[in-house]
């Protein structure tokens, strides 16, 4: 049972650069002594592990992409013989074929490590009882957070995603002081809270932690007043383990800090690949430094932050909250946002509770963006709430510089996610 900190967690910033050297120079002769894909992809760049002496020598490393995962599918990346792998996750993407990863008992070991030192870092501590809500299954979410709620000797309500009505009964009936859930899930949850009038800020919750999907400091209010909680945002990736990668600690909320014992982070420009500086916004790279079954060297996560001097934990850096996906971004008439820009605006207003979606269309020749936009329902007029839609309309162009269309939706009618909500439906046509 972990009750303290990690030595490593309160290490200085040089304890952690030597640590992190050393364990960078071990993680590239491991991927590159067993796994033939990066023994092939570090020849063809000229590049051998014992050209790595200090840390600034891994940006002379090649880069590893999703495609490569997908294209080793499923086993093909496994540094170690498959009757060492103890547990396989998947994660189907949007397209073609999911990408499988793999641990050791080991890395099983350090994943439960971090997802309780998350949880601690969240405000949980042991003995407290956790609500898992994340699904359980294939997605590294739930077993991930399952693992650490444990080994912090926290006690597990293993509830995963879905059947809304019974995730109130059980926050009523069993009293947990802390739910890990999407911050999207978490507003159908209130939803249904409102559903059945019950008063959400009468529950035992204490503490919120909510990833795998972007999200605001909007929403973080959002949800925090309507439970009385704390909320704090947890980020992770399968490729590199699943959640607990990074973790916002509840005392300073001023973005996650990546657990860099285990995980080595870059900012890269996403165009030229150059490595920008810390405090400069591009696409978060990260490096294991101490997985066995699966050794991650340099992955293009695809997410947009920037890097920060660390706080609560000042060895250990931060990552700004994820702004969005390289993927997610909207290019709309030569202007480029993400949906969380459109959420930041929705909560501004009185009316919006957080649901929306963005359809992308081409009815002539011009794209044309559409924001759906709940209303809550103590500020439903029946009629669409014109003037709000229009107000709205301006705050988009005003704040993002594009011109949207603003339909308020009628409450309950904007499908609710059970684990990532998809905001952005593109209808325009392929070509
Ligand atoms: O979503 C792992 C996870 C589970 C994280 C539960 C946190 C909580 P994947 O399904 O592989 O793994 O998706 C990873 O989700 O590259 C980000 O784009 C996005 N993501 C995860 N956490 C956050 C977050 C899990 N806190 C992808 N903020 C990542 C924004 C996030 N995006």
């Amino acid at each position: 049972m972990t009750t303290a900190f990690d030595p490593d967690e309160l290490a200085s910033r040089d304890e952690i650069i030597a640590l992190q050297t050393e364990r960078l120079a071990a993680a590239l002769r491991h991927a590159y002594e067993h796994v033939p894909h990066y023994r092939a992809s570090f020849d063809a760049l000229g590049v051998n592990p014992s050209d790595f002496r200090r840390l600034d020598d891994l940006a002379r490393f090649p880069f590893t992409v999703k495609d490569d995962l997908r294209r080793n599918y499923p086993f093909g990346l496994f540094a170690v013989p498959r009757n060492r792998v103890l547990r396989l996750h998947a994660s189907s993407g949007t397209t073609g074929k999911p990408i499988v990863v793999g641990y050791t008992r080991a890395d099983l070991d350090i994943w439960a490590d971090l997802m309780a030192r998350s949880i601690r870092a969240a405000g949980g501590r042991p003995g407290m009882m956790v609500h898992v809500a994340y699904g359980y299954g294939l997605f590294t979410g739930g077993l991930g957070a399952h693992a650490g709620v444990e080994r912090l000797g926290c006690t597990a309500v293993p509830v995963s995603g879905g059947m809304t009505e019974r995730q109130v009964q059980l926050i009523l009936d069993f009293a947990p002081d802390i739910i890990m859930v999407t911050p999207s899930y978490m507003l159908a949850i209130l939803d249904e809270f409102v559903r059945q009038g019950c008063d959400p800020r009468k529950t035992a919750l204490k503490f919120g932690i909510f990833g795998a999907e972007p999200w605001t400091n909007a929403m973080r209010g959002e949800i925090e007043t309507a439970f009385g909680i704390q909320a704090t945002d947890i980020y992770g990736l399968s490729e590199l383990m699943g959640p607990g990668v990074a973790q916002e600690c509840v005392e300073t909320k001023d973005g996650l800090h990546i657990w860099e014992d285990h995980f080595y982070p870059e900012i890269i420009d996403p165009t030229t690949g150059a490595v920008l500086p810390d405090g400069e916004t591009g696409e978060l790279v990260l490096t294991s430094l101490t997985k066995e079954a699966l050794p991650i060297i340099r992955y293009r996560t695809r997410d947009l932050t920037r890097l920060l001097p660390g706080s609560a934990r000042p060895g250990m850096r931060r990552m700004e909250k994820i702004t969005g996906r390289a993927d997610d971004m909207i290019i709309l008439r030569g202007v480029n946002l993400f949906p969380t820009q459109i959420e930041e605006l929705i909560l501004a207003s009185d009316w919006g509770a957080g649901h929306f979606t963005i359809e992308l269309t081409r009815p002539a020749r011009l794209d044309e963006m559409t924001v759906h936009a709940e209303a809550r329902p103590d500020y439903w007029d029946g009629a669409g709430l014109t003037d709000e839609a229009a107000r709205l309309a301006l705050r988009v162009k005003d704040v993002i510089g594009v011109t949207a269309r603003v339909v308020i939706e009628p409450p309950g009618t904007i499908e609710r996610s059970v684990g990532k909500a998809r905001r952005v439906r593109d209808l325009r046509p392929r070509n």
